[in-house]
């Protein structure tokens, strides 16, 4: 039974919430999937759209997850579900709350797969199994590693026992500790290699194909798995952040912790844009290579450049210490949601999670190998968990989020949970209410074939004069009232 009011367990301060948050956000999805995806939809315009959603939808919704969580002190659905009865709302908003822990357990599905490339790269590195000199000799390796279900398995399987070893342990607060040197060291690899890709000869390709715009590359299918990336490097709409948020002191102020996050986030995944464009193009291989890209291309540089397998090493394992401090995030929603209401312990919950996950994610790794023609409408079950989650669960979350928090909660909870100036709540209320939704509802319409963005070309008078609106009755509508009730 959940007891409310119990005091929940709590971060260490303003920084064990950041250096957790910062450790979800951080992750594959800023190293492995960024640039690939990138590549896939044709680089400059993608990134700008991506940059866009991290601004418009990004940290609106975090900084929202971050207050629900911790006014809701508790899991998704829970927490969800106090706030919206404090608010006199409706107990089908906790559906949200539903969603959010099914699309974080299905996105650890296939992110331990993806986790075990980076453990057996790390492997291939430390053993030597990367002498290679060409991008076919990579993507021999590459092939060489899926193609045997019982290793590629043995990897994920690896990545879900550890997983759940520091989540039933309930150890995160060490493992989070990590993000400390290892953002530090990531960032200087990455920076290593960012110099070694400016004198390889490929630095000028890379920089123009990631930041040249170029309208004519932009396809409904990109701007909508822009706007679905954005939501997953940022660990959005699936559980992560707001179970995180319900451990969040007080005190802490959400605007600051979210804008730090989002920072770091963004930097890492440009960095990493950065690091492994440059030897896409001195190579002469195809930026949209698919989801191999980082492990066909990066074991190139490590070859050529000097102390380049020391680099390597440090890399992998840094790579994969950040898939790990994401991993433990997806779970968390699920074993607190378990431990909260069906009376089992925090060791019980992460095993009986583990054994669903890894019945469910080695079905996801046979999709490289003997699963290869196990396909629906051409997509493997992996594509199948990545697709449905970040197109169409997860920005879908996001719109129910910023709703919620837009339209149906009272305006003062927010006030208080947030605690910002009334120019900077009117700003962010201004994007729950209109900004966002109207961003993802166009960007879902487009993708579905039903309204082109044309017309959202007149948009900047219309969100310029909701703008004023917001701010005028945020900056009024206190000091209204402390004038009516004087
Ligand atoms: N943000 C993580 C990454 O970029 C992935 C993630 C998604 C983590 C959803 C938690 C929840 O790798």
């Amino acid at each position: 039974m959940t007891n409310d009011a119990q005091p929940r367990t709590q971060w260490l301060g303003r920084w064990g919430f950041v250096l957790a948050a910062t450790g979800s956000a951080v992750g594959l999805g800023n190293v492995w999937k960024f640039p690939y995806m990138t590549g896939e939809y044709g680089g400059g315009a993608f990134v700008l759209v991506y940059l866009a959603c991290i601004l418009a939808l990004g940290v609106p919704v975090m900084m929202t997850e971050i207050a629900l969580g911790r006014r809701g002190r508790g899991s998704p659905i829970d927490a969800i579900r106090r706030v919206t009865a404090e608010s006199g709302g409706r107990s089908p908003w906790s559906l949200l709350g539903w969603m959010a822990m099914a699309c974080g357990f299905m996105i650890l599905c296939f992110y331990v797969v993806v986790a075990g490339w980076s453990f057996s790269y790390l492997w291939k590195m430390l053993s030597g199994g990367l002498a290679g000199t060409s991008v076919d000799d990579m993507a021999a390796i590459f092939g060489a590693n899926n193609a045997n279900p019982f290793n590629l398995g043995f990897w994920s399987t690896l990545v879900t026992i550890i997983t759940m070893l520091i989540v039933g342990k309930g150890v995160q607060a060490g493992i989070e500790k990590s993000v400390s040197w290892m953002m530090p060291g990531m960032v200087l690899m990455l920076l290593i290699m960012i110099v070694y890709g400016a004198f390889s000869g490929g630095f000028g390709d890379a920089l123009h194909f990631l930041f040249a715009f170029n309208a004519g590359s932009l396809s409904s299918e990109g701007m909508l798995a822009a706007m679905g990336h954005a939501f997953f490097t940022l660990s959005l709409a699936s559980g992560a952040i707001l179970t995180y948020g319900s451990y969040l002191p007080r005190d802490a102020s959400i605007g600051r912790t979210t804008l730090t996050v989002a920072v770091a986030d963004t930097l890492v995944a440009l960095m990493a844009g950065l690091a492994i464009f440059p030897v896409i193009f001195a190579n002469g291989m195809e930026p949209g290579s698919g989801p191999g890209l980082i492990f066909m291309s990066l074991p190139l540089a490590f070859q050529a450049m000097p102390l380049g397998t020391l680099f390597g090493i440090l890399f992998f394992v840094m790579l994969s210490m950040a898939a790990l401090t994401s991993s433990i995030s997806m779970v968390e929603a699920t074993v607190s949601w378990l431990t909260d209401n069906k009376g089992i312990s925090r060791r019980t919950a992460a095993w009986g999670t583990g054994i669903v996950l890894w019945i469910i994610s080695t079905l996801a790794m046979l999709s490289f190998n003997v699963g290869a023609d196990w396909t629906l409408a051409g997509k493997h079950f992996f594509d199948w968990l990545d697709y449905l989650t970040s197109r169409w669960m997860m920005p879908l979350g996001g719109l129910g989020v910023v709703l919620l928090a837009g339209f149906v909660l009272n305006s003062e909870v927010m006030r208080e949970e947030l605690g910002l100036s009334p120019v900077m709540h009117a700003l962010w209320l201004f994007m729950v209410r209109y900004v966002s939704p109207l961003g993802i509802v166009v960007i879902f319409l487009d993708a579905l074939g039903i309204a082109t963005l044309e017309f959202a070309v007149q948009w900047p008078w219309l969100l310029l004069a909701l703008a004023v609106i917001t701010l005028i009755g945020e900056i009024t509508s206190p000091r209204l009232k402390r004038t009516l009730c004087a």
